[in-house]
């Protein structure tokens, strides 16, 4: 009797945190079918080049971002406003729920181009001291739960976060990022852009 009631005890156990996963990812869904949808696409693909991916994005990296957009550490008119009334849960929640979606990513139309990203990405520029990307995002830019996803983002995202980072517009943890933009000339900025929107 008693070994029931302890498996009984533990399957409830076991079953809470599942059931609340599922509500919070349902709440999650809700929001983004509300809203998110409209730029970043139901399955995290986004709607133009000008929104950038989240599928496959880190969870812990996009609830960072988004208590970022909502307490102003990082300014965007348009994502101030769209992350307003979001509780640290729900930023969570649509980290979990954005991270299952399956990445995707594009072609080149100038293989030569991403080319020289491709030797930028992974080798830096010796010759002006730009680190090797792959130093920190990782040989296929998968980043980590700290650093960003970068295979397959839309080139033109990241083109404008590379020149946010050299002027300081994207102002949060821009230490890093705008030691390595600062570097970078224009062709460079755009070549590696292109190879990495290439990437699985
Ligand atoms: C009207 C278009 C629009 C809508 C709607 C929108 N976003 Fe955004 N989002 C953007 C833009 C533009 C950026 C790029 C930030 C910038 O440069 O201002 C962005 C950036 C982000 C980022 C940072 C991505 C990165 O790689 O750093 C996250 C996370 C995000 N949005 C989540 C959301 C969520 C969640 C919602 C719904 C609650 C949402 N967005 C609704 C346009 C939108
Ligand atoms: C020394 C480590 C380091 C190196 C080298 C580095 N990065 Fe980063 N990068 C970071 C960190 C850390 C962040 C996250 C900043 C934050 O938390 O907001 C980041 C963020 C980014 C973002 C923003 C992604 C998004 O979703 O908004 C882009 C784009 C980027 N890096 C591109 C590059 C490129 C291209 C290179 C190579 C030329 C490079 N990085 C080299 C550490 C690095």
């Amino acid at each position: 009797m008693k070994g029931r009631f302890i498996a009984a005890g533990l399957l409830i156990a076991l079953a809470l945190p599942a059931a609340a996963r599922a509500a919070d990812l349902q709440r999650a869904e809700e929001i983004v079918g509300g809203r998110c949808f409209l730029c970043h696409g139901m399955e995290g693909e986004a709607a133009s080049a000008l929104y950038p991916r989240l599928a496959g994005q880190h969870s812990e990296y996009i609830a960072k971002q988004l208590g970022d957009f909502k307490s102003g550490k990082r300014k965007s008119d348009t994502m101030a406003g769209m992350a307003a009334d979001l509780t640290p849960e729900e930023m969570k929640a649509l980290g979990a729920f954005f991270e299952k979606k399956p990445a995707t990513r594009s072609t080149t139309a100038e293989p030569d181009l991403a080319g020289v990203g491709r030797y930028i990405f992974t080798k830096g520029n010796p010759y002006s001291g730009v680190a090797a990307c792959v130093s920190c995002h990782g040989a296929k830019g998968h980043g980590t739960p700290q650093l960003p996803r970068l295979a397959g983002q839309q080139a033109l995202y990241l083109e404008n976060q590379l020149k946010q980072f050299n002027t300081r517009e994207r102002n949060n943890d821009n230490a890093v990022m705008h030691s390595v933009a600062s570097k970078l000339t224009e062709l460079e900025r755009k070549a590696v852009a292109d190879y990495i929107a290439t990437l699985d």
